[in-house]
């Protein structure tokens, strides 16, 4: 398996380091500066030997190396600023996603192609627009390191492991994200037995505003480390064919009453990537809050479109 990581920054390369550590395939790494992935790769090679694995990596600012690709993961782009909303973000990172897909259209046209770049669910349905792959193999990671924000601050407050517990975060990988906490449980008991309605309202706030928490505190850039761990469990799933379920900014055409767009619902992943849409019973309401931002989504890509 040949695993592509293009940009460097903080998101690429500590995706390139865990997909790497993890011996899933030969890892390149490319980065539009020049220097910067040959750099980072040459460090990550050094900790080989301590860590006693053999894996392989290499940096480069020559995009042709991602010929063949099996699997490409997009991270190029720009990230947010403090007090800076994702949208914001969408000219400039649209121009970056434009150049780096037809480069991958023309060099790696079997690949499974992972957007990581924000505004996650915009990038993801433009660059389908673009490349014309198809959408099982061009979808995006968003609501998945949503989701794992949601049950971390789950167990946080009941003091409870991560691992007891299961939740759902489906919609736009943004402010418009729909924590599901209907679908909560603790080791199958709903999580309305274990907290008030007034907690819960507050854990789903906190999840929503987690990304701007980290941002503010950051002071500059935006999360990296649980991004890149939600894109490395992406692509060990396909790797290893483990066929599991993960919350994916997918292509939708019907599915949720969505036509025509993207954005993030249970998948069931493999080696052909996305297998199946789940379908969740939602409620008019949920199903009305995440068609709007979808709307909105198709909406933005038909104005990137003629540009
Ligand atoms: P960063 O600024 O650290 O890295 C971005 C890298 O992209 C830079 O090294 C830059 O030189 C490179 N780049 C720009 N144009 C390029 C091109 N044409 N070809 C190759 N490389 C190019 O940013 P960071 O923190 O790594 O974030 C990257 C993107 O991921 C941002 O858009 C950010 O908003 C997004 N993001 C998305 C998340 C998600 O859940 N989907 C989570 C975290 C970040």
């Amino acid at each position: 398996m040949k695993i592509t990581v293009i940009g460097a920054g903080n998101v690429g390369s500590l995706t390139a380091m865990r997909i790497a550590q993890e011996n899933l395939g030969d890892v390149l790494l490319v980065d539009v500066v020049k220097g910067l992935a040959h750099g980072k790769a040459l460090d990550l090679e050094d900790a080989r030997a301590l860590l006693k694995i053999n894996y392989n990596i290499e940096g480069s600012d020559d995009i042709g190396k991602i010929k063949d690709s099996d699997i490409v993961v997009i991270t190029a782009g720009l990230a947010r600023k403090p007090g800076m909303a994702r949208e914001e973000l969408l000219y400039k990172n649209a121009q970056i996603l434009k150049d780096v897909c037809l480069q991958v259209k023309e060099l790696a046209k079997n690949a499974i192609v992972i957007i990581v770049t924000n505004p996650l669910d915009v990038m993801t349905l433009y660059a389908l627009k673009i490349t014309g792959f198809k959408p099982n193999r061009l979808f995006g990671m968003g609501i998945s390191l949503d989701t794992s924000r949601f049950i971390n601050l789950i167990a946080q407050d009941l003091n409870l492991p991560v691992t007891d517990i299961e939740a759902q975060v489906i919609g736009a990988h943004g402010e418009g994200m729909l924590p599901l906490p209907s679908l909560a449980k603790i080791k199958g008991v709903a999580l309305e037995e274990f907290l008030n309605e007034e907690k819960i309202a507050s854990l789903v706030k906190r999840t929503v505003n987690r990304g701007a928490q980290i941002v503010s505190n950051l002071g500059s850039g935006s999360a990296f480390f649980a991004p890149s761990a939600a894109v490395a469990a992406i692509v060990k799933t396909i790797v290893k064919d483990e066929k599991r379920t993960i919350g994916i900014c997918a292509y939708l055409n019907g599915q949720y009453g969505i036509k025509d767009s993207c954005t993030g619902v249970p998948c069931r992943i493999g080696k052909d990537g996305i297998e199946q849409v789940i379908e969740l019973n939602l409620s008019k309401e949920e199903k009305d809050s995440i068609s709007k931002p979808a709307a909105f989504v198709a909406e933005s890509v038909k104005a990137l479109c003629t540009i």
